[in-house]
């Protein structure tokens, strides 16, 4: 049976977070509004022109300044929008804390889990799709593209600058602090501000290193992860469908290898439970986990570009796996894995960086 997420979003429960609940910083509540409870089928919008997702360390000023009063204006809507900012990092939570029940798949005593499996990027991609238009649309721009840190570049290998950048105080008096940009988030590793280097392979090879040594290991870690492991090998790239025999599922290289560093990496680990970026139900409150899964998504593109073997899964309970999401005009719709495939049909498109990394087999 394919994933069917949720039939009816009313069934939806509290978050099941696994810690005590004094130290649960972000709630455990995290069911989106029920304005709507069923949702409509999606269909894709016709559109003029591509958006065009822009790598986060070449973005000019204006750029930034228009990004920033995006997510003001998402920060600034009132929380039960399912468009504010709170609704958006909630969705994350639902999805992979056991908001939701598999009844759908015949398991009903089963909880969606959108990680560690097959899910893992068409889910994802689907989620930054609506975060990107309803930060577009409240700033009346149809062709806004969330930008991706790139992170598998040496250039975007630190944490995006314009997230900690100091921002005007609303009294004019007083001097801008970066405690006032609508990208700040109090939940970081502050060791790993900039100009700190990411550490792609959560120090694989032994702790602290200098930051040659550690560019060229996060290129070889995204070396492996992308060619070495998964060239011509779906299941490796992408993992295995759920099942419940949780002993079959495979996780894939990207999932479980860069993309969960950089989320540890980001994470404050002096926080109860590494929030935000370093725990599933906290995450989707830093502005950086979209950056990152922005460039998450573009690896995807990339791989399937790299090699003609390089397919996306065909099996119908991929294909037809499908989640739910409120739009930018807050309807809530449903939407499937199979119209995912293609992202110039969604509308975007990412600007090139070089791939540094292509080259850098150990
Ligand atoms: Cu839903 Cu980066 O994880």
């Amino acid at each position: 049976y394919p994933i069917t997420a949720p039939e009816n979003i009313s069934n939806c429960v509290a978050a099941d977070v696994g810690f005590n609940t004094e130290d649960n910083v972000r709630g455990s509540a995290c069911c989106p509004p029920t304005t709507q409870t069923t949702a409509v089928p999606y269909v894709l919008p016709e559109f003029s022109e591509l958006r065009v997702r822009p790598a986060a360390d070449r973005l000019t000023p204006e750029y930034i300044a228009k990004y920033q009063l995006a997510i003001k204006r998402m920060k600034e809507l009132p929380d039960e929008d399912p468009r504010s900012w709170k609704q958006q990092g909630k969705i994350h939570c639902a999805y992979c804390n056991g908001g939701y029940s598999q009844y759908m798949s015949g398991h009903p005593e089963l909880k969606i889990q959108v990680h560690n499996n097959s899910l893992f990027f068409p889910f994802h991609r689907w989620y930054l799709y609506f975060y990107e238009r309803i930060l577009g649309s409240l700033i009346e721009d149809p062709t806004f593209g969330l930008p991706y840190w790139n992170w598998d570049n040496p250039k975007g290998m630190l944490l995006p600058e314009m997230l900690e950048a100091p921002y005007p105080n609303p009294d004019p008096t007083r001097p801008p602090n970066p405690k006032f940009n609508p990208l700040f988030d109090p939940y970081r590793n502050v060791a790993h501000l900039p100009p700190a280097i990411v550490d792609l392979d959560r120090g694989n090879t032994g702790g602290d290193k200098d930051c040659v040594a550690q560019i060229s290991e996060n290129l070889t870690a995204v070396y492996d992860q992308m060619i070495a492991d998964s060239t011509a090998n779906p299941d490796a790239f992408f993992g295995t469908n759920p099942d419940p025999d949780p002993t079959k599922i495979i996780a894939g290289k990207i999932e479980s290898g860069v993309h969960t560093a950089v989320h540890i990496w980001v994470g404050n680990p002096r926080m109860p439970n590494n929030e935000d970026m370093g725990n599933f139900y906290s995450a989707g409150y830093d502005p950086a986990f979209y950056l990152l899964h922005s460039n998450v998504d573009r690896m995807w593109q990339i791989w399937n570009e790299l090699d003609i073997r390089n397919v996306n899964p065909s099996n119908d309970d991929w294909l037809n796996a499908s989640f739910v999401f409120y739009d930018e005009n807050q309807n809530l719709v449903r939407v499937y894995n199979r119209d995912c495939v293609d992202i110039e049909r969604m509308g975007y498109t990412f600007e090139p960086s070089r791939l540094t990394w292509l080259q850098a087999r150990s």
